[in-house]
């Protein structure tokens, strides 16, 4: 895994996933805004490290990683059983030999992290693309396992933009948005979803401003959602979670705006930790609360939120940070990554597709 360093420039643009020369380029999430360090992924196993980590992160950004870490195992899967590029299976050993790498290493990276559906979906999509290629030349095979990874990613920067637009029309022409994570170009291919909201609200003349809840304990707020707006000169104010109750009962919110990792059939939001308490305060306090995501984050097989595998995460993210900490040692922690919103405290869900209430989500199960 190569590491590339440049200090953060204030209005530089940036790109979260990059996919040059058969190796996937990651901007390191974990050292923003500090530093702007980018990692070169050139195995199945730097990639899998990546998202374990969190060096890429946010839903649909995993899944696109996680399609290009598949692309990255075929053409390693080449190279260790030094097959020829105009090489057809033919022989059962062979195609066994060949699949069984392939398997592991998709084992390897659905393995990562459990909540995000994205990854999931990302590489079921992939797996179709291989197996009706498998026919093919080898060399053919890894083009079009590429040319899907590189479809995956060109389809969430579209599905993000519509989904701005989609959403921006619900806003009115001043208004003081809430979000919470990052559900930035960070998270996505680009534009981002709830992101991609304010981003679009701007760009269509609406005066906005947002409130980014600092996401206590990976900081995705104030470290992620606060450095992309910044550059983007949109007006930015961090709080700490246990603000958001008091900034709402002054009136100072008109809308709360999140992503999701998971979206189940009966319309629960599976998303970042704090986000189910944001929802009971918006609905206390009469604000709506939208949730954008691409369709790619709908689980139509799940039923409820209650089906999902929360995440938890390593207890230190809880007792420090950047090697600060400042909890006792023997006290017990918990760590859980996501919660579950139940669909009757979301007003609307925003997607690429349309706009729904969650009991709704059916009506766009065909695409329009
Ligand atoms: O743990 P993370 O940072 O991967 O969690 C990310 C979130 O919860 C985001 O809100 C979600 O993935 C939506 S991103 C468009």
């Amino acid at each position: 895994m190569d590491i590339k360093e440049r200090p953060t420039k204030k209005m530089s643009k940036f790109e979260t996933l990059e996919w040059k020369n058969n190796e996937l380029i990651l901007i390191d999430q974990r050292s923003l805004p500090k530093v702007e360090k980018y990692i070169v992924c050139k195995t199945v196993e730097d990639v899998a490290y990546a998202i374990e980590k969190m060096i890429v992160r946010g839903a649909p950004a995993i899944g696109c990683a996680a399609a290009f870490g598949f692309a990255i195992g075929v053409i390693e899967a080449k190279k260790k059983l030094k097959i020829a590029d105009d090489f057809i299976f033919k022989n059962h050993k062979d195609k066994l030999q060949f699949l069984k790498l392939i398997d592991d290493f998709k084992n390897k990276l659905a393995k990562t992290r459990p909540t995000a559906v994205n990854l999931f979906w990302a590489l079921e999509e992939i797996q179709k693309t291989f197996n009706s290629n498998f026919h093919l030349t080898v060399a053919e095979l890894i083009c079009s396992v590429n040319s899907k990874a590189e479809l995956i990613f060109n389809e969430d920067i579209q599905a993000n933009q519509k989904i701005g637009i989609n959403g921006a029309k619900l806003l009115s022409e001043k208004v003081s948005v809430l979000t919470h994570c990052n559900a930035g170009a960070l998270a996505t291919a680009g534009h981002g979803t709830a992101l991609g909201i304010i981003r679009s609200a701007q760009t269509l003349g609406k005066k906005i401003e947002v409130f980014a809840g600092e996401t206590r304990p990976f900081l995705q707020g104030a470290r992620l959602t606060a450095w992309e707006l910044v550059k983007d000169r949109i007006p930015v104010t961090i709080i700490t979670d246990n603000m958001s109750g008091y900034l709402m009962s002054l009136g100072l919110v008109d809308a709360v705006i999140v992503g999701a990792d998971r979206v189940t059939s009966n319309g629960d939001v599976i998303n970042k930790i704090g986000t189910y308490s944001l929802a009971v305060l918006a609905s206390k306090h009469n604000i709506p609360f939208l949730v954008a995501c691409p369709w790619s984050t709908v689980d139509m097989q799940t039923k409820t939120g209650a089906d999902v595998i929360i995440e938890e995460r390593n207890p230190k993210e809880v007792t420090g940070f950047d090697g600060n900490i400042w909890a006792p040692e023997g006290a017990k922690v918990f760590n859980p990554a996501f919660d579950v919103t139940p669909a009757y405290l979301v007003s609307y869900l925003v997607t690429e597709r349309g706009v729904v209430t969650p009991n709704n989500l059916d009506s766009l199960k065909t695409e329009q």
